[in-house]
């Protein structure tokens, strides 16, 4: 198939087979990107943070699809993304003072934040929920896409589930080639890690009491920079999940479902290890001695690579959060190219947008830590 248009808009019809095009950010694709949205058609597209795979948000067959596509569990709700802070009341029914000012700071940006819905938001959406997830991107392929469509897009990351996130176009194709017809190249995502997603509570719902707020996933917009954008105090008024940093109990109900479910892995197995780089060589010269049939690898910071008996990937400086963001599931999905089997992993400080990194590499390891602050 040559010719994208036209479209048919069959949901028995799965995408499988079709012809993906990668194509550059110019006013024509953006404007075909929004004609095969408004169609009912998927459309990958840059954002600053990861790569989305957008549909319609109020086009209930439209959204289904996202979930075929992806392999993604029924359980996990989607982003809605907007392209103008009014567009808020026509998926929400409270935007309080809280979420004014958080908006006014962060918005276009990474910030991602959890309100009650309104009807117009399909429960394919929410999952179910009573809830939705609204950003209003920093990219502006996204947000003249968004434009271009006339509507809010419901967009996950671009991946097949339970893989990285995508970074970069190619990443998208790698994983959904085949499967939908556009992806929009805007280049590589300048963060790297998805958005800070937070929900906000209220005391009351007339907003006269202050919110809290609970920090869901750890993104580039950190605790501290809420905390100045709205005068809340971290630690009392502004929480971070415990899911962020720790397993969930096997029945617990997650406050953002998609922290149960197992996240950015490469196939390679990913052991995280705590503690100074010359704790980190140790621990990999032990290791390499009886890796036995493993392809042995390491992801440690700029400039050790070269001080290690094993290959590695180097992924950003050790005080750069921002650049190991950037790095990660690039390096994630270059391990897997090159065969690795296992891999011991550098963990980043958890300061600032430190967070995002650790809570990423955290959950691509599934949670394997050595931690040689605490060995004696
Ligand atoms: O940067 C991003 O946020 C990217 C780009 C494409 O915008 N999107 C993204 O979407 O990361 P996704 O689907 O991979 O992650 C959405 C997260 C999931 O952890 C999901 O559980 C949570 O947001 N979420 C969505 N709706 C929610 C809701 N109503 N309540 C709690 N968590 C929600
Ligand atoms: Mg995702």
């Amino acid at each position: 198939m040559t010719n994208i248009l036209p479209f048919s808009r069959n949901v028995q019809e799965c995408e499988i087979g079709v012809e993906t095009k990668i194509l550059a950010p110019t006013t024509e694709n953006i404007a075909l990107a929004g004609q095969l949205l408004r169609d009912g058609r998927l459309v990958a597209l840059h954002t600053e943070t990861v790569y989305g795979l957008a549909a319609n948000a109020f086009d209930t067959a439209a959204v289904s699809e996202i979930f075929a596509v992806k392999g993604r569990p029924q359980d996990n709700p989607l982003i809605v993304h907007i392209a103008d802070v009014d567009d808020v009341h026509r998926l929400t029914r409270w935007f309080p003072e809280t979420a004014r000012k958080l908006a006014g700071a962060f918005w276009p940006g990474p910030l991602t934040m959890v309100l009650p819905k309104n009807k117009a938001v399909p429960y394919a959406v929410t999952c179910g929920l009573d809830t939705v997830a609204l950003r209003m991107p920093g990219s502006p392929v996204m947000l003249a896409a968004i434009r271009a469509a006339g509507t809010p897009l419901a967009a996950p990351s671009a991946n097949r589930s339970g893989r990285p996130s995508p970074t970069r176009a190619a990443h998208v194709m790698d994983d959904l080639g085949g499967k939908i017809p556009l992806i929009i190249d805007g280049g590589s995502c300048e963060i790297g890690v998805e958005s800070t997603v937070i929900s906000i509570i209220a005391s009351r719902t007339d907003g006269a009491v202050p919110a809290k707020i609970k920090i869901l996933r750890p993104g580039a917009v950190t605790a501290d920079e809420i905390a100045a954008a709205t005068g809340l105090s971290v630690g009392s008024d502004i929480e971070i999940d415990p899911a962020v940093l720790s397993p969930l109990p096997e029945d617990a109900a997650p406050p953002s479902p998609g922290m149960k479910h197992r996240h950015y892995a490469p196939r390679a197995e990913v052991i995280l290890v705590e503690g100074d780089f010359d704790g980190f060589a140790d621990v990999v010269s032990r290791v390499v001695g009886d890796a036995g049939p493993y392809k042995l690898w390491a992801m440690c910071f700029a400039g050790e690579g070269d001080k290690l008996s094993v290959p590695y990937i180097e992924y950003g400086g050790e005080n750069d959060h921002l650049g190991q963001c950037g790095a990660i599931f690039d390096a994630l999905r270059r391990l897997d190219a090159m065969g690795a089997e296992r891999v011991y992993v550098r963990a980043p400080s958890r300061d600032g947008i430190g967070l995002a990194a650790y809570n990423r590499l955290l959950r691509a390891a599934g949670f394997r830590v050595v931690n040689l602050h605490k060995e004696t």
